[in-house]
């Protein structure tokens, strides 16, 4: 549950607990308050009562005087006298005014259970008249009781909507940074570290988003500082590669062009010369030396083919990953590549990393997963471009076994650009499908937008 929400359920329950103990409260003082009330006025009624029999031996007219007792009563709210005949009959009775509201029976049985009537006997004397029944009625006091409960829970009511609101939005607004903060927070962890919050608010918060905003400051110069070193490294790992490329052509190359001449050379001769009682044999290993030195220069092309596409400068990365393409298709004739590259630079750095994730790849895909299909693109996606190998072999769980260094260099290179890389099961059925999300610059976006669409290519 929310902050925001325990809180308000909090003050809630407060308040709610507040209300139930003011009706509980309210109901035992009104049922204490109609209990005296009722004991009093019946008190004073019995009183008069046993007075009135007292002075009814010295009567001349006992049934008269008893008759009158009973009308003494008329008008009183709280108890109604009845004088009854020995058989039970009702001689006279008092009137009792009703209530003055219609107070519910709910409360009325609540508050008064019930009250039990009194009955005074008369003393025997020749007369057909037997008691007077003083009967106890609660309604009217309950009246008044009910007119105080009602102001009572009214004012308590108004008091816990009030303090309810009050409270409410005083907790949406002291809370409110904290939506921003957690969002901002959530932004950070996704690497955006541009937002800053305003410091605002009590100054528990405020000094909250003052740190924050300070952090973010530092993890931002954090992430340029690293985003230059992987720059660098980049830049580093092209530059020798191209010198790599370069000794393999310029010091390697030649020799073995020098090896394939003169071994070509030394037939020669021998076809010429004749070359004495072995020349069978020379012109053979002759032979042998020049399939040799042709298949080492083939290799060494291979290996130029391999490494030349880091040098992007004059090639372009559609290019370059043609050519990663063709070292492999010529190896592998019986894998079909399907190739979607746009022909256009996302700038050096980024386009050295999506080539350098597309070599790997492409490695991985050929080494571990015998594939019968690979397809490689690039797919421009406003801020950002994806790029994409997936390849239809055998399939692997990334959790499941120890990552090489290819893995992991693939995803330092993405991670140090501020983007993600994402290695799955291929959606479309067997095999392993690399996906790269890598930002793109404000000039590589423009670049992106210049760009022509990039050719389709099996
Ligand atoms: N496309 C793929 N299909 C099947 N298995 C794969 C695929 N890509 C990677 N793997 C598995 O993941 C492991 C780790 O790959 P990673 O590239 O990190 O190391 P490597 O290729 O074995 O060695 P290197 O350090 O030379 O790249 C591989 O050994 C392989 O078992
Ligand atoms: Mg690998």
């Amino acid at each position: 549950m929310s902050l925001r929400g325990r809180l308000v359920g909090a003050i809630t329950l407060v308040l709610v607990g507040a209300l139930l103990a003011g009706s509980v409260l309210t109901y035992l003082h009104a049922q204490r308050k109609v209990e005296i009330e009722m004991a009093a006025a019946m008190e004073v009624a019995r009183n008069t009562v046993q007075r009135r029999m007292e002075e009814l031996t010295r009567s001349f007219r006992p049934q008269i005087h008893l008759e009158e007792t009973v009308t003494i009563f008329d008008g009183d709210r709280h108890v109604q006298a009845t004088l009854v005949d020995r058989d039970g009959g009702v001689v006279a009775q008092s009137r009792v005014p009703p209530p003055e509201n219609r107070v519910p029976d709910w409360f009325l049985a609540a508050v008064a259970p019930s009250f039990e009537t009194e009955r005074i006997d008369v003393p025997s004397i020749p007369m057909p008249v037997g008691a007077i029944l003083l009967v106890p009625d609660p309604r009217s006091e309950v009246d008044e009781v009910w007119a105080d409960v009602q102001i009572t829970l009214t004012v308590l009511a108004s008091f816990f909507i009030a303090s309810f609101g009050f409270v409410s939005v005083i907790i949406s607004r002291s809370l409110k940074p904290i939506g921003a903060l957690a969002e901002a927070y959530r932004r950070i962890g996704a690497g955006d570290y541009s937002t800053r919050l305003p410091q605002t608010g009590s100054p528990e918060l405020a000094g909250l988003c003052q740190g924050y905003n300070e952090m973010a400051e530092r993890l931002g110069d954090m992430a340029g500082k690293n985003r230059q070193l992987a720059e660098q490294l980049v830049r580093l790992q092209d530059e020798e590669r191209a010198e790599l490329a370069r000794d393999l052509h310029d010091e390697v190359g030649p020799f073995l062009f020098a090896v394939d001449v003169d071994s070509a050379a030394i037939a020669v001769i021998v076809k010429e010369t004749g070359g004495g009682p072995r020349g069978g044999d020379i012109a053979a290993k002759a032979a042998s030396i020049k399939a040799a030195a042709s298949h080492a220069r083939l290799h060494v092309r291979g290996i130029l083919g391999q490494l030349r596409p880091g040098v992007l400068g004059s090639l372009g990365l559609a290019a370059a990953v043609r050519e990663i393409v063709d070292f492999h298709r010529s190896r592998r004739p019986d894998v079909a590549f399907a190739l979607d590259v746009p022909e256009a630079s996302y700038g050096e750095v980024l386009d050295g990393v999506i080539l350098a994730v597309i070599r790997e790849a492409l490695s991985n895909a050929i080494k571990h997963a015998e594939p019968r299909k690979i397809e490689v693109s690039i797919v421009p996606m406003g801020q950002e471009a994806a790029v994409v190998v997936v390849d239809d072999g055998r399939g692997f769980d990334p959790k499941d076994r120890p990552t090489g260094y290819g893995l992991i260099g693939m995803r330092e290179r993405v991670a140090a650009l501020g983007g993600m890389l994402a290695i799955e099961r291929n959606p479309a059925g067997r095999g392993t499908a690399v996906n790269a999300i890598v930002p793109l610059s404000g000039n590589n976006r423009s670049a992106l937008a210049e760009a022509p669409v990039g050719g389709k290519e099996t």
